[in-house]
């Protein structure tokens, strides 16, 4: 049983870990614990400090009670709590404050699912609930707590009931309150911008708000919607840390702050600003999920557990655990100038070299030949494509290839027969000129009729051909937001409907097309979030195609997300990005950890360079299995170049016999150091082989001492690493 409860004592187990809270004499939910798995005892104690100074705290009367000093697992602003809190509500008089008590709880079998909201699932978990009530209003907050014992994931989520006769407003309504009496931890955080996603910072939590956070209506590009919070002390395999994922695609925010008695909270949730929900009598509103993983061996151990929950879990669908096509996609090799006999030359070479899959990017709809035109237009250019799709795709399977398209469901174009039809169907704020972002605007996804124009378009085009495959671009975020549809007092909702509207769309679109294999994109790693892993099993990474800026992108989002959600092609030299030149083997080498695919020209590759690349096809091939589904380890970080020239990672399989490391050298020195590589996640008795090396290596000595690296004398170079039992 993960779940126990004591008479108010409720306590969640997952194999490593424990969480407590518990119900004090006021009828308040408190935390009291979560880390370390711990036999059962009541461990309430620890959810208040003694001896505090309790000045300028408000107290509950006739106690010493104070919210400022308590550990809520559902925090109040209004009645005294001066921290970060995660609830904040107006009731119909216009009174604010909101005093939750224990109401009842019941625990179910499986976990929760959120309605319109994604959600990790799993029938092998369980369920707690705990009914909190408003002392003065009919108002109920039913605490979701989830656990999924094999990957120590514990997740969270609120749902608001509004039992009183009349509305009420949510201007605040967080997913998780989390406290920890300890006030000494570090934040690390994953901030970036389009082509530079997910760069990793560490930062102290000090009294000083530590926010990231998002007002773009996606997730974004400038922050993830995934931190740690950790030991000061904590490394990859040492140390206390907590990973906090909302599993949310919209605004966001995650703030945590040391307070006045040292002690750490941590919120949660959608974004307040901006947001203010009216909640009608009767109705329920649901937060999105937030998804803890706690490790008390550092940073790898969080992400593995991460990893399996994310693909076994969260991704669904025939593909989250099927093998997939290794595709080839024209964007780099032609932008928006291509047509039929262009794409089915490109399906031709990249056959014979073993790709599997030949995905139309942008351009091939409306009368698009750039990106001032035809978002919302998605019926076919029969011009550029020299006929029908069904003809295109026809010529391409014809080639040994299957077939893929692109779509960008949630914009328009002003130049589009959808905006002369229905002006009113982007968002704008009336009597201002609504702002462009890459020529487009964004459709108003919190309608019903918009989502069904969009979806019955969509599914035209994806019935009139053998299509397996889609990418969902989303190429601009949101702006200028009114909805003609919302009354005026509700404009507050539209950044979340706009996201259910969105999830419901893409659940409508994926149940309708099981067999394709879809890829979420926002201008590469816009919206890499939990959210859409949950409707699309893999992402394009980011716009950034270098296989060297790729390493410490790669490496950030390795954190939480696993190497089989991660988009990752090979594409020329110079690199349109940074123009960077790099070996196709080291562009090989890092795509291998991601989907594997190519984003060039086949066509106009050398022999000697269409000979690499099926090289690479076939051993991405070999190795599939280990790098899809092994543990996955980060071994020398990027962002540390004063420690080693190399970055360096590696996947294990599940019983620690094979792994396969890769390095890259990206700091090139006159006078280099020879470097000793240490492995991870091998037996420490067994014997290993290196590349089927004569010598052979005990797993701990591997792991205590390494091996020494190659040296290669030219530009970024890299190498794989083959580990098998000797
Ligand atoms: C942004 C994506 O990240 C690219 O891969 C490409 O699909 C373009 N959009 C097309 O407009």
């Amino acid at each position: 049983m993960a779940i126990l409860v004591n008479e108010k004592i409720f306590t969640l187990n997952t194999k490593n870990t424990t969480y407590q809270m518990h119900v004090n004499e006021l009828g308040i939910l408190l935390h009291s614990y979560y880390g370390a798995k711990m036999e059962y005892s009541d461990l309430s104690y620890a959810s208040s400090k003694k001896g505090w100074n309790a000045s300028f705290s408000p107290n509950i009367r006739e106690t010493s009670y104070s919210h400022c000093h308590a550990s809520e697992e559902l925090s109040v602003f209004g009645l005294g709590d001066f921290r970060l809190t995660s609830l904040a509500l107006v009731n119909h008089d216009g009174t604010t404050g909101c005093e939750p008590v224990y109401h009842s709880h019941k625990i179910l079998k499986g976990k929760y699912a959120i309605k319109g909201l994604p959600a990790f699932y799993g029938d092998e978990g369980e369920t707690l609930v705990i009914t909190l009530k408003d002392k003065a209003y009919d108002i109920y907050f039913h605490m979701y707590y989830g656990v999924l014992p094999e990957y120590d994931l514990i997740t969270r989520a609120v749902v608001i009931e509004n039992k009183t006769e009349s509305q009420i407003k949510l201007k605040k309504a967080l997913s998780l309150s989390l406290d920890f009496t300890s006030g000494q931890f570090d934040m690390i955080h994953f901030h970036g911008a389009h082509m530079r996603e997910r760069q990793l910072e560490r930062t102290r939590i000090t009294h000083l708000a530590s926010t990231v956070a998002s007002v773009r209506g996606a997730s974004g590009h400038m922050q993830n919607p995934f931190v740690i919070v950790c030991d000061k002390n904590a490394t990859e395999n040492y140390g206390s840390a907590y990973g906090i994922a909302l599993v949310y695609s919209g605004n966001f925010v995650i703030s945590a702050e040391v307070d006045q008695h040292e002690s750490t909270r941590v919120v949660a949730g959608i974004n307040p600003e901006g947001f203010e929900y009216t909640l009608d009598p009767n109705d329920t509103f649901e937060t999105p999920e937030v998804a803890l993983v706690y490790s008390g061996e550092g940073f790898g151990k969080l992400s593995n557990n991460y990893h399996d929950a994310i693909r076994n879990n969260l991704c669904r669908g025939k593909f989250k655990n099927a093998r997939r096509p290794v595709l080839i996609n024209n964007w780099e090799a032609t932008y928006f100038d291509f047509n039929a006999d262009k794409l089915v030359s490109m399906a031709k070479d990249a056959a014979a070299i073993g790709v599997e899959l030949l995905v139309m990017d942008d351009g091939w709809f409306g009368h698009r030949d750039d990106d001032h035109t035809s978002l919302g237009d998605w019926f076919v250019n029969e011009k550029k494509l020299q006929g029908t799709l069904s003809n295109l795709v026809k010529r391409v399977n014809d080639e040994g290839l299957k077939f893929g398209i692109w779509f960008e469901p949630e914009c328009i174009s002003e130049d589009s027969e959808l905006f002369k039809a229905h002006p009113d169907y982007r968002f704008a704020i009336p009597n201002r000129d609504p702002s462009p972002s890459r020529n487009q605007f964004v459709l108003d996804m919190t309608r019903k009729e918009v989502r069904d124009c969009i979806f019955d378009q969509m599914e035209k085009v994806l019935k009139s051909a053998n299509i397996a495959y889609v990418k969902w671009d989303f190429n601009r975020h949101l702006s200028d937001i009114y909805s003609a549809a919302i009354p005026s007092e509700r404009q507050g909702e539209i950044y979340h409907r706009y996201m259910l509207g969105v999830y419901e769309l893409l659940e409508r679109v994926t149940a309708a097309f099981p067999d394709i294999l879809f890829e979420s994109c926002s201008g590469g790693g816009g919206r890499f979030d939990c959210g859409m892993l949950y409707y699309m099993p893999q992402v394009w990474t980011s716009d950034n195609s270098d296989a060297i800026d790729r390493l410490k992108i790669q490496y950030g989002t390795s954190f939480a997300y696993p190497v089989r959600t991660m988009g990752a092609h090979v594409s020329v030299c110079p690199n349109h990005g940074n123009a960077r030149v790099t070996p196709l083997t080291t562009r090989g080498n890092v795509a291998y950890f991601g989907t594997y695919g190519l984003e060039l020209d086949i066509t106009k590759m050398t022999d000697e360079e269409k000979q690499e690349i099926k090289r690479q096809i076939a051993e991405f091939k070999k190795y599939y299995d280990l790098i899809q589904f092994g543990d996955y380890y980060r071994l020398i970080s990027p962002f540390t170049p004063e420690e080693s020239r190399y970055c360096a990672w590696q996947v294990v399989s599940k019983d620690g016999n094979e792994a396969l490391a890769c390095t890259v050298a990206y700091e090139s020195k006159c006078t280099v150091a020879p470097e000793l590589l240490k492995l991870r996640g091998l037996n420490p008795n067994k014997l290993y082989r290196i590349n089927g090396s004569e010598q052979t290596y005990l797993g701990s000595a591997l792991m205590n001492i390494g091996f020494w690296l190659d040296y290669d004398h030219f530009s970024y170079p890299s190498r794989l690493y083959h580990i098998t039992l000797a």
